[in-house]
């Protein structure tokens, strides 16, 4: 299974997505850049940043949430595309810094922004990224009710993920804390966290009720889950004795996101995300 065929129901919103990340990626130097000299300089970082798509899988998140949350209404179109594009700029933001933190010098097969650009430069960098991420927050067309849910729920997340950053490098520090449930701690907050939020604030500007609500948020979290756990998998990364115990571990939580969601409505999008769940457990070789 390719992940186009799982994104295929949102296929045309994101396309729209990509339209729109261009244009806050020319905002983010044209706008913030402007008549300073540092203009060519932020355009350099941003298409170097871009340069290399990933796989969107956060912004497919949004969509198919908010679309599983609230089939066949339409929520509002303009909101759900920046939503969508606000959780690459995140998701980014906070790569450019795991490289700095790592000493990372390639990511998707490109040197990295530390690498190319300094440590001090990159470190600013992600954070004029963070900001565009809140600037898409605020320019999204919905109510102040939901308006500050989201935002509650990004600067928790924004916590979480440094908590969990914070807690990996502890662990690799001090043996005292490494133990298997302090790492499945560190990559609930470290990632599973902001898919669990993708997931979750795409049903809220979908304006589905709180159960429903509740169902993506939790399908998110395990999803997330299975997927570091994966990740970790393949890169042979575990601070922690890990062994076969991985695989159990992705089968519990691949059951876990399916469950999550078996309340939902039935629709092509809550069988995109099924089939979702699948394709990270998948991507275990010994699974294929
Ligand atoms: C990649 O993990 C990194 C993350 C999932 C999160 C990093 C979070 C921070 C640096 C906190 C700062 C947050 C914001 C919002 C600016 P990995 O190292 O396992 O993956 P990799 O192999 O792709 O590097
Ligand atoms: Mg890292």
């Amino acid at each position: 299974m390719e992940l186009s065929e799982i994104y295929e129901p949102v296929a045309a919103e994101l396309t729209e997505v990509e339209k729109e990340m261009r244009v806050q990626m020319r905002e983010m130097y044209e706008r913030h850049g402007q008549g300073r000299d540092d203009q060519g300089f932020l355009q350099r970082i941003a298409s170097h940043v871009f340069q290399v798509p990933g796989k969107r899988l956060r912004p497919a998140l949004v969509l198919l949430s908010a679309r599983a949350s609230a089939f066949p209404t339409s929520s509002d179109e303009c909101a759900l595309v920046r939503l969508a594009v606000a959780v690459e700029f995140i998701h980014t933001a906070s790569l450019v810094h795991d490289d700095i933190i790592d000493h990372s010098s390639y990511r998707r097969a490109q040197p990295t922004l530390n690498e190319t650009f300094d440590n001090k430069y990159a470190v600013l960098a992600g954070d004029i990224l963070y900001s565009q991420f809140f600037s898409l927050l605020v320019s999204l067309p919905i109510d102040a009710d939901r308006y500050r849910r989201l935002l509650e729920i990004f600067c928790a997340v924004t916590r979480e993920m440094c908590q969990g950053e914070i807690l990996e490098h502890r662990m690799k520090s001090s043996p005292s804390l490494t133990s298997y449930d302090s790492y499945l701690e560190m990559i609930r907050s470290k990632t599973a966290s902001l898919m669990s939020a993708c997931c979750q604030s795409g049903s809220i500007i979908a304006g589905a009720d709180r159960g429903i609500e509740g169902m993506l948020k939790e399908y998110g979290l395990f999803l997330g889950l299975s997927y570091q756990l994966v990740d970790d998998l393949l890169d042979g990364d575990f601070p922690v004795e890990a062994g076969s115990n991985t695989v159990q571990r992705v089968n519990e939580c691949t059951l876990r996101a399916r469950e999550a969601i078996s309340g939902l409505g039935e629709s092509s999008y809550r069988r995109k995300l099924l089939e979702m769940s699948e394709y990270v457990s998948g991507m275990i070789p010994t699974k294929r």
